[in-house]
């Protein structure tokens, strides 16, 4: 990669805000490939350098990839005025890395959320186009049945007429559902089940691509993703 400046490349990782960092590589607390480096406006190349704060040497990464397990009552949001977001939730840490969801669950629906800084990444996994699956669990008014199956593989057609996207809807008995779907419309597994009758009482998200919600990851805590987790999502 080209060369950054090295308040912003500890700052990438969330070690302290900039402005705290700009302080601390004053100080002398910052070393860059074994030389003590007192300018926080030096030039450098993350990938070809090596950096100790306080002998400890600093990893670079650009992007970072986190599950959580969203809890219902929280909004997908970076900021609200009013309520609780999944932002608020994270470690001071994680807030300074420029963390934002990808894609949307509603307020009452909990279940896995991908949190990222890499803009291209999010747009890959929100985007139709490339066929990530979505898979939800539903407990539903009613009991959803073979010719609702039948027109979710069709493509469902919304009270306002918007078509979606053909989706699987697999029955499970006593009022519960899995559905899975490829796009992201606004309060979309919501609105498909609602069209037919069946509206939904609990919604969670189980699973993105071939990525699963970890046993015993507590409702609103993190964990952060690497390259496999990144290949399992993608199915790669
Ligand atoms: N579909 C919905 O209706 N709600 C969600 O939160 C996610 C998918």
């Amino acid at each position: 990669m080209g060369t950054i400046r090295l308040d912003k490349c500890l700052a990438d990782q969330g070690l302290a805000s900039r402005k705290e960092l700009r302080e601390i590589i004053r100080s002398g607390r910052v070393r860059v490939d074994g030389q003590t480096e007192t300018h926080p406006e030096r030039r450098l190349d993350p990938d070809a350098v090596s950096i100790t704060l306080d002998g400890v040497p600093v990893g670079y990464r650009r992007f970072h990839y986190y599950m959580m397990d969203k809890p219902v009552g929280v909004v997908t949001a970076t900021e609200d005025t009013r309520q609780q977001t999944v932002l608020d939730l994270l470690p001071t840490d994680l807030k300074r890395l420029g963390l934002f969801p990808v894609g949307r669950l509603d307020k009452d629906t909990s279940g896995l959320l991908l949190l990222t800084n890499d803009g291209e990444f999010a747009h890959r996994v929100i985007s139709p186009k490339s066929c990530v699956k979505k898979r939800y669990y539903a407990e539903v008014e009613g009991e959803a049945d073979e010719k609702d199956v039948l027109a979710f593989s069709q493509g469902i057609v919304l009270r306002d007429g918007t078509q979606c996207l053909p989706a699987q809807l697999e029955l499970l008995g006593g009022g519960c559902c899995v559905v899975t779907v490829m796009e992201g419309k606004y309060h979309q597994v919501r609105r498909m089940l609602a069209s037919r009758g069946k509206p939904v009482l609990t919604l969670r998200r189980l699973s993105i691509g071939g990525l699963r919600l970890p046993e015993g990851l507590e409702p609103g805590a993190v964990l952060a993703l690497d390259e496999s987790d990144l290949c399992t999502l993608f199915n790669c």
